[in-house]
């Protein structure tokens, strides 16, 4: 989805490795043949009751009509049937204003905190990039399903 401008592009094999291995955390939204958006999510070894979310995409002519907010919601109901979700985690960059919108909104939702911490420094990365704050959502009640 090339005209989701904003994310970052990474190789193909890349994102089948995603699908592949972390499918029960991947979503892709579809409005009939169209595609709409996207998150591509999982586990971190380090952090297994959390849900990572690595990238997450609504196609221009979709935003702002809740996609983005109903697709994060699916992503930790599904992974939350498997074993439990406490939180869900996500780094933005600092300008990014619709992606801190969706976070804050999901944490609000739910009456759960959205914590803002150190992420990836911009000097991890070998071209020009800002800081990637991290954002800790939770603690997400009974395994992550809402309401
Ligand atoms: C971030 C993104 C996925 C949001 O998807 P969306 O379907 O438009 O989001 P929603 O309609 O569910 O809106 C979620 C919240 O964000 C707010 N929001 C949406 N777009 C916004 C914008 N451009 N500026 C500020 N707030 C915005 C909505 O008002 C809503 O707030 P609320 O919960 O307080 O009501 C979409 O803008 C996108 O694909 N952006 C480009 C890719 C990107 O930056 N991804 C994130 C980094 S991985």
């Amino acid at each position: 989805m090339p005209e989701i401008g904003e994310l970052e592009r990474n190789s193909a094999y890349a994102y089948v490795l995603l699908c592949a291995h972390f499918a029960g955390t991947a979503i892709v939204a579809h409005d009939g043949a169209e595609l709409a958006g996207f998150v591509l999510g999982y586990r971190p070894p380090t952090a297994p009751d959390a849900v990572f979310v690595w990238q997450v995409g609504v196609r221009p002519a979709w935003r702002g009509a809740g996609l983005g907010q109903r697709m994060l919601d699916e992503v930790v109901r599904r992974a939350g049937e498997v074993a439990a979700v406490r939180e869900l985690q996500a780094t933005v960059a600092p300008d990014n204003h619709a992606s801190r919108a969706l976070f804050h909104g999901f944490a609000r939702r739910r009456g759960v905190a959205c914590a803002v911490r150190a992420g990836f420094p911009a000097a991890l990365f070998p071209t020009a990039h800002a800081d990637e704050e991290l954002l800790v959502i939770g603690p997400l009640p009974g395994g992550g399903g809402h309401g």
